[in-house]
């Protein structure tokens, strides 16, 4: 069901509240891919859905308006879960001109058979009037993909963000006044470490931009309006865009026959030792690699650890470590640590590999590892690492608790 944002500018987009797999993000909360239509002189289709729910769209769509008044099709991000219903769109609306930058038209044109496409391509700065509303464009490159464009209009001061300020987040409320602020908070987070981690340079870049704007309310491509807390959200994009650590130590590991386990717990009291300091651990079989990933994003002080399995480390502690590489937080001290049983070299050794491709800061040059069980004097080296981690940790703002 359409929901009005202003006058006649209202969200016309699908909740999926049962989507669980967003390429290899877990939505426990499902999603919504957010459309809206604006009808002033011109009616106008920001963005649009995943392509098995384009009916839904045209649903929402022709309760308040018929498919042929459709003048435009802005296209902000060429990704199919915003841009899947767009050729349906052209087909249904032969009139509408797709407004989009010129490499989201080349991305459009290679995702899709764009032969016969009314197009009206803008760059940085340029504004179309619709009427009572006036659009401007701002290209916002790699937050999310290289063509990622926002827009915004002017008179109710409202700015479509895309997927900049999203969240995975299916709800019954659209806007953030409508839902509890826990779920909020959590979901932005956890959107951002596994969506936006890689682009912290580009999305300050973005924020700049916004910050010469007059915001009354953003309205991004998934997840609930920001209505209320938009100084809030700009205030975590900025900490997690330029890669704050916080006073946080992670440790996550896989075990075989719980050696590394109780090496992992050693790591764990070590930490506690430092009061102050959140501390978290993680068995990699009991989390996933989007809890992972969100729970690295804003830690000081890392510690992962892997016994060696055929040469090599344990495959959830390479899924997971995978993972995180590519998303590129930063700011960490780490260390890697395990058992092997007759090959030195590998697993724990395998680990420290990826702290090293991670580029994180190193406590130890070699990781702190055992012989099939580990000593007391192997023990006290992990508590020993995981206090110094934390002492580390110590020094930077708490984890943010909103
Ligand atoms: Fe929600 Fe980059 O797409």
């Amino acid at each position: 069901m359409p929901q009005t944002l202003f006058e006649n500018i209202d969200w016309v987009g699908f909740v999926d509240w049962n989507v669980r797999d967003f390429h290899g993000y877990m939505t426990k909360r499902g999603s919504s891919y957010n459309s809206y239509l604006i009808r002033d002189e011109k009616t106008v289709l920001v963005d649009s859905v995943k392509a098995p729910y384009a009916d839904k769209l045209v649903k929402n769509i022709e309760s308040l308006t018929s498919l042929d008044k459709i003048d435009y099709i802005i296209c902000n991000h060429a990704e199919p879960d915003h841009s899947g219903s767009i050729p349906h769109m052209v087909k249904l609306c032969p009139q509408a001109k797709v407004i989009t930058n010129a490499k989201c038209q080349s991305f459009l044109s290679m995702h899709y058979d764009t032969e016969g496409w009314n197009w009206h391509i803008v760059d940085e700065g340029d504004e179309i009037s619709f009427g009572k509303y006036t659009a401007t464009f701002i290209n916002t490159p790699m937050a999310h993909w290289p063509e990622s464009m926002m827009t915004y209009i002017k008179e109710p001061k409202l700015l479509f963000s895309m997927d900049a300020f999203g969240q995975h987040f299916a709800s019954s409320g659209r806007f953030d006044d409508e839902v509890p602020a826990g779920h909020l908070y959590a979901e932005a987070k956890t959107y951002y470490a596994n969506i936006i981690t890689p682009y912290g340079k580009q999305v300050l870049k973005a924020l700049e931009k916004a910050s010469k704007l007059d915001i009354e309310m953003v309205a991004p491509s998934h997840g609930v309006i920001w209505r209320k807390g938009i100084a809030d959200v700009i205030k975590w994009y900025t900490d997690w865009a330029s890669y704050k650590p916080f006073k946080k130590v992670v440790i996550f590991y896989d075990s075989m026959w719980q050696s590394t386990d109780r090496m992992a717990h050693a790591v764990t009291e070590g930490a506690l030792e430092v009061p102050g300091v959140e501390v978290r651990l993680f068995d990699v079989k009991s989390s996933d690699i989007t809890q992972l990933a969100t729970e690295v994003m804003d830690a000081s002080a890392v510690a992962c650890g892997s016994p060696t399995l055929n040469m090599t480390l344990m495959p959830l502690m390479a899924q997971a470590l995978t993972y995180i590489k590519g998303l590129a937080p930063k700011n960490k001290l780490s260390f890697a640590f395990g058992s092997y049983g007759w090959a030195k070299k590998s697993g724990p050794h395998d680990v420290l590999d990826y702290l090293q491709q991670c580029k994180w800061d190193l406590l130890e040059e070699e990781p702190i590892q055992c012989q099939f069980k580990p000593t007391e004097e192997v023990f006290e080296r992990l508590r020993e690492a995981g206090k110094k981690l934390a002492e580390h940790a110590a020094q930077f703002d708490p984890v943010l608790d909103v």
